[in-house]
């Protein structure tokens, strides 16, 4: 709290120059009369934070990942949340698009999208993280920055229909314990996900950030899962089939699954462990000037909420908490900041998350001693930067 208090001062002072000399400035522009109205709304001019896109076309297979290092606070604004699909993005018009839900059920039922708006909805804020992101920092092909290493999770607030409801309604059968989720896009992705899951807090959301659904996103319609890997989240869903086993999809044999040290592989690996990274300051970044400045960054965890973040500025010798915004949602994006003085010092910094089961972000080597090297999925390892005494920041493993 000392720290806090000390660095409240020394902002007040700094924040008293500053002001004097901008005011100045302001009072030296002439006011005109601004733009006219607009129908729908566009950032500043100025602003260009953007989603890196990849160099050669992959229309049917790719990714996106959002700039977490260049947002404030926990929601992704939708043009920037993550992009992952299998076959490209298909447009799909409302007013065609179905939910059937059948297979072992009393009534198999067939949902509109009106039909399903009509039903009483929930919203809820919510990260989705796919299982690949941070793959590039299990090896020496670390990613530069944090878009590129941490860009494949995004937090929006989500709207839509508990999937119990629908489920109640079409009366699962005796022995039924699994779901296939069906999305309407060209290779029909579909996972298994276990019916449990379903009964507890799925959901079919049409509305994302207040508006429908971006079509990257699953337009018109996609499930939401609370706190597992992203690709579970089946997007433009139009079928669910209730059954007494997985479907053993290709994309949760294939792909999807962690392939372990001694060859065998996890599969159905759903829950996204308790995870973090400082965001400012990041790999690729260079602090401008030497003085006060707020380390800031993000924590999430699959398994709830998250109850602290520490913060180490000396590679991991010593961990102090940081400050972590209320309100905490579970399984959503917690901004956690601390104060700190850059005096041109070489500094190692990394934060890690505790999530309100106990569980603790583990060290790179630790994941590595349980889980080995081969897989691609599931790495939420403490992230170490280096800052330079120029003021540049590295990823430490790079
Ligand atoms: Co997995």
């Amino acid at each position: 709290m000392d720290n806090r208090r000390t660095f409240l001062a020394a902002a007040g002072a700094v924040l008293a120059a500053c002001a004097t000399k901008k005011d100045v400035e302001a009072d030296a522009e002439p006011s005109r009369i601004g733009k006219p109205l607009k129908a729908y709304g566009e950032r500043a001019p100025f602003e260009k934070i953007a989603r890196l896109t990849p160099t050669t076309k992959q229309m049917e297979n790719g990714a996106t990942r959002t700039p977490l290092a260049d947002l404030h606070g926990i929601i992704t604004p939708s043009s920037l949340h993550f992009e992952r699909h299998h076959s490209g993005v298909p447009e799909i018009d409302p007013a065609k698009h179905q939910l059937m839900i059948h297979g072992m059920v009393d009534r198999p039922l067939v949902f509109t999208m009106d039909e399903l708006k009509r039903l009483p909805s929930v919203s809820r804020i919510h990260f989705v993280e796919c299982s690949g992101n941070s793959g590039s920092e299990w090896g020496a092909k670390s990613a530069p920055d944090v878009q590129r290493g941490f860009g494949l999770a995004s937090c929006s607030e989500w709207t839509g229909v508990p999937l119990a409801l629908l489920l109640a309604e079409a009366g699962v059968q005796k022995g039924a314990t699994w779901l296939h989720a069906e999305g309407a896009d060209a290779c029909k992705m579909t996972r298994s996900i276990p019916i449990d899951k379903g009964l507890k807090d799925i959901l079919l959301v049409y509305g994302q950030n207040g508006e429908s659904l971006r079509p990257e996103q699953g337009y018109p319609l996609r499930l939401l899962v609370p706190g597992w890997e992203g690709n579970v989240n089946v997007k433009w869903v139009h079928r669910i089939k209730v059954s007494d086993q997985p479907q053993y999809a290709r994309d949760e044999t294939a792909h999807y699954t962690d392939l372990m040290a001694d060859g065998k592989a996890r599969i159905f690996t759903f829950d996204m462990d308790a995870k973090s990274v400082i965001t400012n300051p990041s790999g690729g970044q260079k602090i401008g000037s030497q003085g006060l400045f707020e380390i800031r960054g993000l924590a999430w965890s699959g398994r709830g909420r998250i109850e602290k973040v520490e913060v180490t500025l000396d590679g991991g010798k010593t961990w102090k908490p940081a400050q972590v915004d209320e309100v905490r949602h579970r399984m959503a994006f917690t901004r956690f900041r601390m104060p700190w003085k850059f005096d041109g010092t070489e500094t190692v910094i990394a934060s890690r998350a505790i999530d309100e089961t106990g569980y603790v972000q583990p060290l790179r080597d630790d994941l590595i001693e349980v889980r080995g090297k081969n897989s691609q999925y599931h790495n939420n390892a403490v992230k170490f930067w280096k800052v330079n005494a120029d003021g540049s920041v590295k990823n430490v493993e790079a």
